[in-house]
């Protein structure tokens, strides 16, 4: 799949889901729930590296996670799901000329066929657009930012009509700037609709509600393999402690046996 076919879906209302995934396990498992979408976040700073932000991530982890997550992929090339790899902290903010040398090296040693850029500042709409023009397709992210923590927090956004204004026209530019799609984060339900309802390309939500053309998770979270759950995302299973228990158990069985 090309990022560019993702649109049929909206055209044809077939939402769209995609997954998170850090390592080859964690692809595999992607793979085989039949996303359309694995997208390598890195969001993998915390739930594989155990850092405490996404700031930490280098391109070179970026690159060797993202590597990791398509060899445990086992489908044929044409059944597999599109990779996404989240360009980290630096690579982009820094101008267009080293982001287009940041994301080359990405699409170029991976199976990667996007990248994915948060915010839509000036600079970052300047980036977005070479990038897009040098062929490199870029997914937009707006709503909660977590390379931007530090300026935004990770709280909710678009909560006043000011900043509802500007979310609704930052994705109005990431369309004109040719983005294939775009994930909105941690933003009310009925704004995440009315920008979805203001695009041609696909929305892709977490904690938006159910109104965006698909849903992404962080595969981590929906498993409750982590301590910190954001609190938009119910884990479908207990993972961590469910695991945790048994492990416990077999290493008690073991010592008395
Ligand atoms: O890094 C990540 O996992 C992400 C998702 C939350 C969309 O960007």
């Amino acid at each position: 799949m090309l990022p560019s076919d993702l649109i049929k879906n909206k055209l044809n209302s077939k939402k769209i889901i995609a997954l998170t995934a850090w390592d080859s396990i964690s692809g595999s498992l992607a793979e085989q729930s039949n996303a359309d979408i694995v997208l390598v976040g890195d969001s993998l700073a915390m739930v594989c590296l155990g850092y405490k932000s996404t700031l930490p991530v280098t391109l070179e982890n970026m690159i060797y996670h993202t590597n990791a997550v398509s060899r445990g992929f086992i489908k044929k090339i044409e059944e597999q799901p599109l990779i996404v790899c989240d360009m980290p902290f630096l690579t982009y903010q820094c101008g267009a000329d080293k982001a287009v040398e940041y994301a080359g090296k990405i699409i170029q040693n991976t199976f990667a066929k996007a990248v994915k850029i948060e915010g839509a500042e000036p600079e970052i709409q300047k980036v977005i657009s070479r990038l897009i023009r040098m062929g490199i397709p870029v997914m937009g992210h707006l709503g909660l930012t977590p390379q931007s923590y530090l300026n935004l927090g990770l709280k909710k956004q678009g909560e006043s009509v000011e900043s509802q204004e500007k979310l609704k026209r930052d994705a109005l530019s990431l369309q004109e700037l040719g983005c294939f799609s775009l994930v909105l984060e941690h933003i009310p339900e009925l704004l995440a609709k009315e920008i979805q309802n203001n695009l041609t390309i696909p929305t892709i939500g977490i904690g938006a509600g159910i109104y965006c053309d698909g849903q992404v998770r962080v595969t981590a979270d929906l498993l409750g393999l982590n301590d910190n759950q954001p609190p938009f995302c119910k884990p479908i299973v207990e993972g961590k402690k469910l695991l945790g228990e048994k492990l416990k158990e077999w290493v008690k069985s073991e010592r008395i046996s």
